[in-house]
């Protein structure tokens, strides 16, 4: 059983446009996880939602500048991206990079040897892959091309997920992984989530403005952000409310 705390987390983004000085955008995120729970975290555009996600993955635009991450009572916030991983830690970006040049096959495999710590043995590890590409409907031909490069948005989150499966972090936090999906997709998308917490007991947080992947993976918790912070928790009950009212009740 593993806990992640967010404790009164404030972080800046220091903007692309360089004339801009930083600007607060998380200003103090307080929310607990633990292991087999899934929590959402539903609010309006701009509200902060991926800089929370950017944060906890470690992403050098955006700086910390008050409170703490623990995972089991340790600060990821003082490890470097990839010792985030190893802790147990996977972020699965609203825009996924694309890294031409890199084949997805090499790119799955290195992931997988860094978070393992030693290289998985060449035969089961090829299985490993082909069975999460079957389960995600994942065309082999994927692993010879470049890492998302030319993918469309739902290939994008699939590979997302293919990750999730062969990386099986203790917490994964999805931002926006139902966005741009049809409906056979975001079953598809949701089937994996739901496999990798079954077969891994894993803490779950799902970034979302719309209720829709909800009601594939169910959350117990559902949370309101708005402008950088929890505005109010509830059950699964919440993400009704806020299908029906929307979110101007909660920005000022
Ligand atoms: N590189 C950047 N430069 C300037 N502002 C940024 C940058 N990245 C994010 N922001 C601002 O931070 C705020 C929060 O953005 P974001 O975390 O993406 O919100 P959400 O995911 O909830 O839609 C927005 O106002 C956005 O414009
Ligand atoms: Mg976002």
């Amino acid at each position: 059983m593993s806990t992640l705390e967010i404790r009164d987390l404030h972080a800046q983004v220091i903007p692309t446009d360089e004339n801009a000085g930083p600007k607060e955008i998380l200003k103090g995120v307080n929310l607990t996880i633990k292991s087999g729970e899934t929590h959402a975290i539903m609010g309006p555009n701009g509200s902060g939602k991926s800089t929370l996600s950017y944060t906890i993955a470690g992403h050098p635009r955006y700086h910390v500048t008050q409170g703490e991450v623990l995972l089991d009572g340790v600060n990821i916030l003082d490890m470097d991206v990839d010792e985030r991983a190893r802790a147990g830690m996977f972020v699965a970006m609203q825009y996924p990079t694309e890294i031409p040049g890199v084949s997805m096959a090499n790119f799955l495999r290195t992931a997988a040897t860094a978070v393992r710590g030693e290289a998985p043995k060449l035969r089961t590890w090829i299985n490993e892959v082909k069975t999460e590409q079957e389960n995600l409907l994942i065309d082999k031909s994927f692993s010879e091309r470049s890492v998302n490069d030319g993918f469309s948005g739902g290939e994008k989150k699939r590979h997302e997920v293919l990750q999730l499966g062969l990386l099986k972090p203790k917490f994964a936090i999805m931002d926006e992984t139902d966005s741009g999906l049809d409906v056979d997709a975001l079953r598809v998308v949701s089937d994996g989530i739901n496999r990798y917490q079954q077969d891994n007991d894993g803490g779950i947080l799902m970034i979302t403005h719309y209720k829709r992947i909800l009601t594939y993976v169910n959350p117990q918790f559902v949370h309101v952000f708005a402008d950088g912070k929890i505005v109010k928790s509830g059950g699964a009950e919440l993400a009704d409310e806020l299908e029906a009212n929307g979110y101007d009740q909660f920005l000022n």
